[in-house]
């Protein structure tokens, strides 16, 4: 187990699943941690984090909107007095079709949350990154954001594009 002692990680997507699982792992580790998430569940993930005797807060946040991002990144480096880990895991699981089948609307909701709302968590985090000179990010993708099988139009899209902004934001 990494020993944080005391940085302050924001993760997305933390109400349950991957995301929920990490937060609890990172504040075993003894960071700080702030959850944005659209479901109140995550309420519960950071009740937990303190009852265990460890900090965490958690802002209503939907990743696609970007006036929430901003502000949930300036509640992290607020709440914390600085921010050290992004993990911008929030995400969809799209039905399965076949492209033909695929609903614009299922389509729009997917690249919303998949992809802008990871160009957004980045965008936002990387500005303050730049004031402060350090941190971390890490993007939850998939495998396939590598590779593709069927009935999966949208999230392999969506998955490439997250794989493809990680690298670009690298370079950048
Ligand atoms: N579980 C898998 O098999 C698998 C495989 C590949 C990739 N992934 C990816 O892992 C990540 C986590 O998935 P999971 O399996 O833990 O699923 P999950 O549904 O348990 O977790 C997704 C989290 O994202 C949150 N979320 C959804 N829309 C949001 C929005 N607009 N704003 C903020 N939060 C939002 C949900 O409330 C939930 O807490 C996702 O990006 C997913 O695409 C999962």
């Amino acid at each position: 187990m990494i020993d944080f002692d005391g940085p302050t990680v924001l993760i997305t997507g933390a109400a349950t699943g991957i995301g929920r699982a990490t937060a609890r792992a990172f504040a075993a580790a003894r960071a700080s941690v702030v959850i944005g998430d659209v479901d109140p569940r995550a309420d519960i993930t950071a009740a937990d984090i303190v009852a265990a005797g460890s900090k965490a807060v958690f802002q209503k946040t939907d990743v696609s909107d970007s006036g929430q991002v901003q502000a949930l990144v300036a509640r992290a480096v607020s709440e914390f007095g600085g921010l050290d880990v992004a993990f911008n895991n929030a995400g969809l699981l799209p039905p399965t079709a076949t492209l033909a089948e695929q609903t614009e609307a299922d389509w729009h909701r997917i690249m919303n949350v998949d992809v802008t709302g990871v160009f957004l968590c980045m965008k936002h985090r990387l500005a303050d990154m730049a004031k402060s000179g350090r941190g971390a990010i890490v993007n939850t993708a998939s495998v396939a954001g590598l590779r593709t099988d069927s009935g999966m139009a949208p999230d392999v899209a969506a998955k490439h594009a997250v794989v493809g902004l990680s690298k670009a934001a690298a370079i950048d």
